[in-house]
């Protein structure tokens, strides 16, 4: 039995009925909350902020403070794990990731070896404990982790915004190689996921923010493949509880037969998807996470409960619905259009449960 007060979220997750439609926000805790700026400039930069699990624990907070949101997602980043490899990530003002050693030639990837998770990445782990006891089994924590490949891409590349030439260079040329590489990438993704249910992670979430850049076959080769592998190495309970496990590929609405098939219970879609037709797709199989257009909290209030009520209607009656925007939320998004947001959410979704 859950000790959750708030359980909602494991229960969608898991398509099993809820007086309402779970809501929480990708990219809840950060930059559009002045607070958050506030820690972060006490903490000195984003990294350090990461590695301060007191200081992770306060900003994971801050967003429920304010919002009657119905989980928490552990403040944290997909890079710290090749940052743990060796890498050297730094986050340079307004520009965004950059790894100080990224991957150049196959020696480099070659060396590269699975960080132990209770020593490399003990600060994020530690952070995951502090948190679940802080929220008080308020509401759920969400653990999560980059895709294999999605990590592979900022290895290879070095920083984000290239086109990924790179990478899919070493895709095409050199498969064996990439191939490698990803089975390095999934094995520690692997054991830290297992280490942060372990340390009080009551779900987790893939992100493949870039599969969505790959072909069909490419994707299926180099990305879903290795999502399946970390799932099926994956513990599914902890404490006798289930850990429902979400993937999400940004752009990856033509493969949804295929990620349900991933051994998540859960698929996350990006607002180009429609939800009412991902649903007759998979919605036997899957809950669905999503997806409204992260732009429409630029709206005004009306609209913002009128766009919300789209995405609910189109997902229609019973269970299986976990709402959230399509991608994380801007920077530049007014707060208060969050409270719209979530209020609308809990308000028009009890019709449809
Ligand atoms: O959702 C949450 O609130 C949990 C925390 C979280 C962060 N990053 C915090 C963060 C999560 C789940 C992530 C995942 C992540 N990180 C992804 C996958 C999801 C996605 O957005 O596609 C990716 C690709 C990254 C890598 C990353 N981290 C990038 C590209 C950037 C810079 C982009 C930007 O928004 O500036 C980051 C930095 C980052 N990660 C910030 C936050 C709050 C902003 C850093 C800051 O405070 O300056």
């Amino acid at each position: 039995m859950s000790q959750l007060k708030n359980d909602t979220l494991i229960r969608a997750l898991l398509r099993q009925p809820t007086p309402y439609t779970p809501v929480w926000i990708m990219r809840q805790a950060g930059r559009y909350l002045p607070e958050y700026n506030k820690t972060r400039a006490l903490a000195g930069s984003f990294m350090d902020l990461c590695r301060n699990p007191t200081l992770a624990t306060e900003v994971t907070l801050q967003p429920l403070a304010r919002f009657p949101l119905d989980a928490a997602i552990l403040f944290s980043d997909i890079l710290t794990v090749p940052d743990a490899m060796g890498l050297g990530l730094e986050f340079v003002e307004g520009e965004g990731p950059r790894f100080q050693r990224p991957l150049r030639d196959e020696q480099a990837i070659r060396r590269l070896v699975v960080p132990d998770p209770s020593a490399e990445l003990r600060y994020v782990l530690d952070a995951v404990a502090q948190i679940r006891k802080a929220l008080a089994g308020s509401v759920p924590l969400i653990g999560f982790a980059g895709s294999p490949f999605t990590l592979a891409c900022y290895m290879i590349e070095g920083r984000g915004g290239t086109e990924f030439l790179e990478t899919k260079r070493m895709l095409y040329e050199r498969p064996d190689l990439m191939h490698h590489l990803l089975d390095v990438n999934a094995r520690a993704v692997t054991l830290y996921l297992d280490a942060q249910i372990e340390a009080g992670a009551q779900a987790v979430m893939l992100f493949d923010t870039w599969g969505g850049a790959l072909s069909g076959e490419a994707f299926h080769e180099f990305s879903l493949r290795y999502m399946q592998k970390i799932f099926s190495g994956l513990r599914r309970e902890q404490s006798g509880e289930r850990i429902p496990r979400i993937v999400f590929t940004k752009g990856g609405g033509q493969w949804l037969e295929s990620l349900a098939q991933t051994g998540a219970d859960a698929v996350g879609l990006d607002w180009t998807v429609d939800i009412a037709k991902a649903r007759a797709r998979v919605g036997d199989r899957v809950a669905l996470q999503g997806n409204l257009d992260p732009a429409v909290l630029f709206a005004q209030p009306e609209t913002i409960r009128r766009e919300v009520n789209k995405v609910l209607a189109g997902y229609g009656h019973g269970v299986g619905h976990i709402f959230n925007l399509g991608h994380g939320i801007s920077q530049f998004t007014p707060p208060e259009n969050l409270a719209a947001l979530v209020e609308a959410v809990h308000g028009s979704s009890q019709q449809f449960h």
